[in-house]
This record gives C-alpha cells, sequence and structure tokens, in this order.
C-alpha cells in the first residue's frame, strides 16, 4: 500500500502494528493525541485530537487505508465512550467518505459478546450481548461501520480484538488470547484482502479453547495457542455459569467504572 493511517498508535495494539504496518506501506502516518517521534525513513507523526472531524479529515487526505484504534479500551462513563469511542469512529467513516479512503478498519472488542457464556461458540453472525457500557459503544461502532459500507460504499472491516498479550496469564486467556503476530497477521490481512465490502471478525489466536469461530472472509489463518502455556484455574473458568467476559462481565465491573449509581440497602 501507499499510504497507512494508524490511530491511536501510541497505544498497546498501536505500538505492536507500527512494525508491521511500517514494512507494508510506502509511507506510514501514525496519529494519536499524545507525542510521538517518528522511527524509519517512511514514518510520519501527527498529534491529533479525534474529537474534531476536521482534525481527522486533515490528518487521513491521501490514505489508502485507515486502522482506527484511538479510544477509550475498557469500560467507562457512558458519555466518555460515546464521545471517545462511538464519535471518534464516525470521524473517521466521514473523514474516509469525504477524502476518498478506500478500506478502513475499525477496532472492535470482543466484549461485545461477553455476556454469552464460556461453554458456547460464537460467531459474528449471532446478536450482540455487551458485557458492560464498553462493549455497547463497540456495537455502536460496528453499526457505523456497516452504515459507511451499505450506504457509501466504503471498505470497512470490525476486527473483535481478542486478549492481546505477549503471552496468556489467565484462564480466561485459553480462549481470548492474541499475540502480536496473529494480531498483525489479522490487521494487514483486514487493510489488504480482495473482494471485502463490509466484515466483522473475530481477532484471535488458534486457541485450542476458543469460543469465537475464526474468520474466512479475510484470508488469514492464526498461528499460536494459548494451550501450550502453564495457566492454573482453567476447568472451572469454562463452565456454564462463567461469561466469557469473566470478570469484565460483573455487575460491580460497571457500577464501578461506568459509575453507575447503586441502589441504597
Ligand atoms: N488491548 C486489547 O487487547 C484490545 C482488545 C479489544 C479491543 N481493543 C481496542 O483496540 C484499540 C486500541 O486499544 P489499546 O489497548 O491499544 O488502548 P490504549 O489505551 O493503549 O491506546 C489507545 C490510544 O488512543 C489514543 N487516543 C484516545 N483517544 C484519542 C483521541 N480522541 N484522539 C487521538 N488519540 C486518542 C490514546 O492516546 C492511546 O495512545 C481500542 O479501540 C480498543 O477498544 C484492544
Amino acid at each position: 500500500m501507499e499510504t497507512i493511517v494508524l490511530t491511536g498508535a501510541a497505544g498497546l495494539v498501536g505500538s505492536v502494528l507500527r512494525g508491521p504496518l511500517r514494512a507494508e506501506a510506502r509511507r506510514l502516518v501514525l496519529v494519536d493525541r499524545e507525542p510521538l517521534t517518528a522511527e524509519a525513513a517512511n514514518e510520519e507523526v501527527r498529534q491529533a485530537d479525534l474529537s474534531s472531524a476536521e482534525d481527522v479529515a486533515a490528518v487521513i487526505e491521501g490514505a489508502d487505508g485507515v486502522v482506527h484504534l484511538a479510544g477509550i479500551p475498557d469500560e467507562a462513563p457512558l458519555p466518555d465512550l460515546l464521545q471517545a469511542n462511538v464519535l471518534g469512529a464516525h470521524h473517521v467513516l466521514e473523514a474516509a467518505r469525504l477524502t476518498g479512503v478506500r478500506r478502513v478498519v475499525l477496532a472492535s472488542s470482543n466484549r461485545l459478546t461477553g455476556l454469552y457464556p464460556a461453554t458456547r461458540t460464537v460467531s459474528p453472525q449471532d446478536p450482540v450481548r455487551p458485557d458492560g457500557l464498553y462493549g455497547v459503544s463497540k456495537a455502536a461502532v460496528e453499526a457505523l461501520g456497516r452504515l459507511y459500507a451499505d450506504k457509501f460504499g466504503l471498505e470497512v472491516v470490525c476486527l473483535r480484538i481478542g486478549s492481546l498479550e505477549p503471552e496468556p496469564t489467565e484462564a480466561r486467556h485459553l480462549a481470548t488470547w492474541l499475540s502480536p503476530r496473529d494480531c498483525a497477521g489479522f490487521v494487514l490481512a483486514a487493510l489488504r484482502h480482495p473482494g471485502v465490502r463490509f466484515a466483522a471478525a473475530y481477532a484471535v489466536s488458534a486457541n485450542t479453547r476458543a469460543f469465537w469461530e475464526l474468520p474466512d472472509e479475510l484470508g488469514y489463518r492464526p498461528v499460536d495457542d494459548a494451550e501450550g502455556y502453564r495457566i492454573e484455574g482453567a476447568e472451572s473458568f469454562f463452565t456454564e455459569g462463567t461469561p466469557q467476559g469473566g470478570d469484565f462481565a460483573t455487575p460491580g465491573y460497571t457500577l464501578l467504572r461506568g459509575r453507575l449509581p447503586t441502589a441504597s440497602a
């Protein structure tokens, strides 16, 4: 690709993708509200806040593909999630439409379906069951992506990212782990696989205990498997009564971080 724009480039996922995207593009534009420093001749950095549609259009103009990661990656008050995740994605999609970007890859999340039981295999065709307000914000992000694909002809891939970690460290990761190498593989495929108008797909390693269907439409088969790592407590996690979101799916997780009032005694 000639030019790729990566938003949220200073974050955890962005840091993993930076090298592989640099190798893919003649020009890689790294965008974040935090300062960044170019590390290669084909990198350009832009400090910008995606809360302004005009600023987004200015930074993505001329891109062949945009990987949009910037946002809040966990439970938070809904107004904050709507601003950062939903309006941020809308600004990127709208700027892509206006400036003629061909393909946009949106960071979605496995937490969109975190209230399915850990014993169930879930596919992107299943109805969403968000495990919190963050998951709700990603459902809205995917709906925006679908709208811009169906109505305006953009190519949009929503990647439901699993748990990106150097290696799995807890029982839930036996199903949800996404290795850095598979993360890069999914994102590169989402950017360049031909013939995709819209796709919502789980990005997860080839875990023996994965509870999400792997996508066929992106042409990437993951290679890593969490099963080879020594993890305590695995059997008690993979039961009917455990939600896929694990601790994220508990009421307390949302009550505390979403700052919702609790019922008085
Ligand atoms: N890390 C994971 O395992 C995981 C799992 C599922 C989904 N995701 C999604 O992937 C994306 C990246 O996650 P992450 O873990 O790297 O998060 P992160 O918090 O480490 O990085 C997010 C980056 O976005 C930037 N940012 C936030 N709001 C911005 C704005 N308005 N304008 C410009 N920059 C802004 C932040 O400065 C930060 O550098 C998020 O959309 C998240 O929901 C991540």
